[in-house]
């Protein structure tokens, strides 16, 4: 293949690279960070009580047992107890749903899945816009759309926090096919949070989301780092071992 050839392959390869990148962000509405801290452990305690509040009574965390998020969120059984097992006896539960997921389906249309994963599937950020997404849509059977996923059949459960908004789109035709392009959300009915308070609020709880994704997470991070302190150790140790035999041997 001669030079200019392997280049414009190389061109291709680049755009195709691109192209997929961009659709794998979702094409459509740019997506806010999350800017989650996983270090932050009152936010985590924050997020954990958000999602057994606002979450659990539709949505499972079935590879979550209470007495795993009490050791590493720092709450003591009394604590857990009191605060976030209302719907289970025994720490080692994992969190269920308080609604029967056929009940859900039914009245939903689609069941609302098992979120132990969901931050790691889809990215903290997805959540994070998703949740703070939800405007008002007269002719959805919710009463409401969202931004990253048109057509949800979730309802906007937090409202009473945030407030309704509404969507503004404008439209562009080109060659007769019309798209809309998303402008921003128009506050409609005030919630009982200033917008800071609920990204706030929804920042903890995707925070909590994520831990429950990878839990082992930082217990992985600090053993990085002793396995990099030993290699240096050993490392000196080695070319200390290494002068120390060769020395005679010139
Ligand atoms: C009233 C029931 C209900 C409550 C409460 C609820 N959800 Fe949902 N949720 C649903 C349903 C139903 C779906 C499926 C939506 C769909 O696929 O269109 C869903 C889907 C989701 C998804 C997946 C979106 C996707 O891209 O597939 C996420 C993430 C999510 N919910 C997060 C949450 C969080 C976080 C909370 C708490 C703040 C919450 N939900 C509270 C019913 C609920």
């Amino acid at each position: 293949m001669d030079k200019s050839k392997m280049f414009s392959r190389l061109v291709a390869v680049v755009a195709l690279l691109a192209a997929t990148e961009g659709f794998a962000s979702g094409g459509g509405a740019q997506l806010d960070a999350a800017d989650i801290d996983p270090g932050n452990i009152s936010s985590l305690q924050r997020g954990a009580r958000n999602f057994i509040n606002y979450c659990s009574g539709c949505h499972s965390a079935q590879y979550v047992r209470f007495n795993t998020i009490g050791k590493y969120l720092e709450l003591s059984e009394e604590q857990l107890v009191d605060n976030l097992m209302f719907n289970a006896d025994k720490t080692f539960e994992t969190i269920k749903a308080s609604m029967p997921a056929a009940d859900a389906a039914r009245w939903y249309g689609t069941a609302p899945p098992d979120l132990s994963l969901m931050a790691r599937a889809k990215g903290a950020d997805y959540v994070y816009n998703f949740l703070r997404g939800f405007y008002l849509d007269p002719a959805s059977p919710t009463g409401v759309d969202n931004l990253v996923l048109a057509g949800t059949s979730m309802p906007n459960v937090l409202w009473e926090l945030q407030g309704y908004q509404s969507a503004v789109f404008t439209e562009h035709t080109v060659d007769g096919v019309t798209s809309r392009e998303f402008e921003g959300f128009e506050h409609v009915t005030a919630g009982t949070l200033d917008a800071e308070d609920f990204d706030e609020f929804v920042r903890d709880t995707v925070n909590f989301l994520a831990y429950i994704a990878e839990p082992i997470r930082s217990d992985r991070r600090k053993l990085g780092v002793w396995v990099l302190m030993y290699l240096i150790v050993f490392g000196i140790i080695a070319l200390m071992l290494k002068k120390q035999i060769w020395k005679d041997v010139k």
